[in-house]
């Protein structure tokens, strides 16, 4: 089965939507095969962003990621890393379609409510990230 790493943001643990979006991701179909709720230290955000690292928004957005608790999920579906992309929209809520989790909760690109690996490779990385044994 495909797996992909999801990621409820700061930004949503602090509005108290987990459940909101976890019921999504079951609605979907996906089987939540691991599942972590942590305060990533800002060194553990820039390490996961390492890819943005020259970008302007890397400092900002690690800073934000540690900035309050997260959950941390592996999804397991058919086509895992397309269709948690499709449910959470496009990166920017402005963007977002309605129906999509950003569209309904996303504040900003970088209050965008929650991750999701970008490919299979990619996804295989995130995992590995923060749920090696
Ligand atoms: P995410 O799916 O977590 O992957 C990388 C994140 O970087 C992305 O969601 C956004 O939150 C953030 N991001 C991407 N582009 C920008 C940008 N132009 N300004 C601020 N944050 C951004």
């Amino acid at each position: 089965m495909d797996k992909t790493l999801a990621i409820i943001k700061p930004d949503a643990t602090k509005k108290r939507i987990i459940g909101k979006i976890i019921e999504r991701i079951e609605a979907e179909g996906f089987t939540i095969a691991r599942m972590k709720l942590v305060h990533l230290t800002k060194d553990e955000a820039k390490g996961f962003y390492i890819v943005h690292k020259e970008k302007g928004f890397y400092d900002s957005l690690t800073e934000f990621m540690s900035s309050g608790p997260v959950v941390i999920m592996v999804l397991e579906a058919e086509n895992a890393v397309r269709l948690w992309r499709d449910a959470m929209g496009a990166t920017d809520p402005a963007l977002a379609k309605p129906g999509t989790i950003r569209h309904a909760h996303g504040f900003s690109i970088e209050r965008n409510a929650t991750h999701g690996s970008d490919a299979r490779e990619t996804a295989e990385w995130e995992i590995d990230y923060f749920f090696k044994k």
